[in-house]
């Protein structure tokens, strides 16, 4: 998980279009009209999905304010029902969750105010205008036997999966829902700290850093999971879809090889295990997803770690975060 970490990329485009209930008396003025609703465009996730959906959608933010963004908090029943009410979306996309795998753990009951009842509102407002409903969900549904596949039995470890198997349960009852699970989401973030994002701030900085050797997941680029929520909008698949890279990696596996591409000292990085990183939440050791059956539904294929992380690269030299790699010479 990205541990709460957010960028703020993506919604450049749609500046100015944003109009507040201050303006028109309505919370959505501005936001009519569109065909997708995502509930938390704010989020790493969702700035994406905006970014890829552009005027085809309208999101809604809870505390991070950004232009054209209208401010939804789900755990309020009423206002999730007026703000699905007037914007009458074809398809919900659903991202907005409390992402803090540490902070569900201490503080249950905000993880099952947002995670579980905020869903039931969002899952009731959209029954009642018939809307398409995409929840994203996550790999730690799962137990400590992964990768899994989708007809593997639910056991999760710890608050935050346990509330997100119970919000699966409360979209399942749902004729037209897809339950998209994604795991240890990865890419360029201009301000985001995605685990990738974090490892190379910090080598970029000569900061040493603590990896964990015995965690295992499937590392998975942002764009392969955007390009699978873009085609489901418009196809009548139903029920749970994996998404996720074909590669099974310890995070000090992951971190070793963003040093190597980025050209970055692999030294600074401290293999401990999981244990002594200090975090609140048990987290599975062997996580990740199997996704076999998606690229073959979908007929798509998720990169592999080398290739995500070469487009992660591209994009910081896009960005100018990185001098551009000197053309090959033929030899
Ligand atoms: N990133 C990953 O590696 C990963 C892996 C597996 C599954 N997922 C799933 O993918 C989804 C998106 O994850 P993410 O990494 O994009 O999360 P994120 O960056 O933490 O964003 C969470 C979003 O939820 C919104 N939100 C939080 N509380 C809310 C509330 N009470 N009402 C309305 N919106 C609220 C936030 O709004 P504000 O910021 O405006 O408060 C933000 O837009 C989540 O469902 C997560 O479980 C992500």
């Amino acid at each position: 998980m990205s541990g709460g970490a957010r960028e703020t990329t993506g919604v450049s485009d749609r500046a100015g279009d944003r109009e507040t209930a201050g303006a028109e008396g309505r919370e959505t003025a501005g936001a009519e009209g569109r065909e997708i609703l995502v509930i938390g465009a704010s989020g790493l996730v969702g700035q994406l999905m905006m970014e890829r959906f552009g005027q085809r959608a309208a999101g809604t933010y809870a505390t991070h304010d950004m232009p054209g963004l209208v401010q939804l908090d789900i755990t309020d029943a009423e206002a999730t029902r007026r703000v699905i009410d007037e914007l009458a979306p074809r398809v919900i996309v659903h991202t907005a969750a409390l992402t803090d795998v540490n902070m569900c753990e201490r503080d249950p009951a905000a993880s099952d105010r947002v995670n579980v009842a905020g869903t039931r509102n969002v899952a009731e407002a959209a029954a009642e205008v018939g809307a398409r409903y995409i929840f994203f969900s996550t790999d730690y549904v799962f137990g400590d036997d992964g990768p899994h596949d989708v007809d593997r039995l639910r056991m999760p470890m710890n608050v935050y999966g346990a509330h997100k198997a119970e919000a699966e349960d409360v979209v399942a009852e749902l004729d037209d829902h897809v339950i998209l699970r994604a795991c240890n989401v990865y890419g360029y973030q201009r301000e985001g700290k995605n685990f990738a994002m974090g490892i190379f701030e910090s080598l970029l900085q000569g900061r040493r850093v603590l990896v964990a050797v015995d965690q295992w997941g499937s590392p998975t680029l942002a764009s392969d999971l955007v390009d699978v929520a873009a085609l489901l909008v418009d196809s009548d698949v139903r029920g749970p879809v994996h998404v996720a890279g074909p590669d099974q990696v310890t995070r000090l596996e992951w971190a070793r090889r963003v040093a190597e591409v980025n050209g970055l000292d692999v030294s600074l990085l401290e293999p401990v295990p999981y244990s002594a990183l200090g975090a609140s939440a048990p987290r599975p050791r062997r996580g990740g997803l199997f996704a076999r059956r998606t690229e073959e539904m979908l007929d798509i294929r998720f990169k592999r770690l080398d290739e995500g992380l070469m487009a992660m690269r591209a994009a910081l030299e896009e960005a100018g975060v990185l001098p551009r790699a000197a053309p090959r010479k033929s030899i």
